[in-house]
């Protein structure tokens, strides 16, 4: 039977830690220039209904390098765009043959729906305000490289965490792995207490982000700004930019992440975004390792996926009991 990746929430830690050590097996192969073997060939969908650069090109040059063949969907360009639901789009592409769907959509559990038409592998590749499970594994794929390990770690996770996805996976996904969670921003962008999400609120950038080994900026939604959840731009710079001099509290090593897309001067300055601490850069390229993993995990019946490739085994990731 196939399985689908729709979030962290419900995914066990060993299986977290089986993603992550197939990511790295990936990116070893592909930076020795080895070429990926004994991966059966696939038909994937890819199913953009919201805008997106790099989840939707990292989903196609991790297919690109397993072999698999892909197709691409915009809203734009479907029948979508005539009326279409997604019951009846995602019916569609199970009768053309596609053997497995990624899919971005701005309604929360839209994944979770579709996985429920379709039958077969579904990757969520962001729904709504629930989750983003790809970008937290590329997230935590990035800190390992880093820190070799997720245990005991303090990460601050920055701004708007009420509406973020990103931020909803990597706080399962690092308090699962035995990271301190900590949620970083203004009182009108911090997730209810009934969301019951894993970590400790700061309403105060400095105290929040003191002694942190992780600071993940989020992006302001600027849509938030007309919702009037937001007073101004300016002040949210002044009171929770991350920059070179509020960076002085965090731990000397501490690493500068952010999902993308950036608003260059306004979540970061140029020296968190560009600097020696930032690691952006890294996220990005190792979307397309967790991808490649993400997509053979799915396929693959319950038990160990194998990358094709004879590897050596590698230590196990650290995860909290
Ligand atoms: N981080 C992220 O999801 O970026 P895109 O919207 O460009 O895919």
């Amino acid at each position: 039977m196939s399985r689908n990746i729709l979030g962290i929430r419900h995914l066990k830690s060993d299986s977290i830690q089986e993603l992550l050590e197939l990511s790295q097996s990936y990116k070893k192969l592909i930076e020795a220039g080895k070429p990926i073997t004994g991966v059966p060939s696939k038909t994937v969908g890819l199913l953009f209904f919201e805008a997106s650069t790099r989840t939707r090109v990292s989903f196609e040059q991790a297919a690109n390098y397993l072999g698999y063949h892909v197709s691409v969907f915009a809203a734009q360009s479907s029948s979508l765009s005539k009326g279409e639901t997604l019951k009846d789009t995602v019916l569609t592409l199970k009768g053309e043959r596609i053997e497995g769907l990624v899919m971005r959509h701005r309604a929360s559990g839209s994944a979770q729906l579709a996985a429920s038409f379709f039958g077969g592998p579904v990757v969520n590749a962001g729904d709504g305000e629930h989750e983003h499970p790809t970008q937290a594994l590329g997230d935590a794929l990035t800190i390992l490289e880093r820190k070799k390990t997720l245990k005991g770690l303090k990460v601050a996770i920055v701004g708007d965490v009420l509406h973020s996805r990103v931020a909803r996976s990597n706080a399962w996904l690092l308090s699962k792995m035995g990271a301190e969670v900590r949620f970083v921003g203004p009182k009108i962008l911090m997730p209810a207490s009934n969301a019951l999400l894993p970590g400790m609120i700061y309403n105060e950038l400095l105290p929040g982000i003191q002694e942190c080994d992780v600071v993940m900026c989020l992006r302001l939604q600027k849509e938030r700004m007309a919702d009037g959840l937001l007073s101004s731009i300016g002040q949210y710079r002044r009171l929770y930019q991350v920059n070179r001099e509020t960076l002085k509290i965090a731990a000397p090593d501490a690493l500068v992440m952010h999902p993308g897309p950036l608003n260059r001067g306004v979540e970061l300055d140029d020296w968190a975004a560009d600097g020696p601490l930032s690691v952006i850069q890294d996220q990005i390229e190792n979307g397309i390792f967790v991808r490649m993993a993400a997509l053979t995990w799915v396929f693959s019946s319950q038990g160990k996926p194998k990358p094709g490739n004879k590897l050596a085994k590698k230590p196990r990731v650290e995860a909290k009991a």
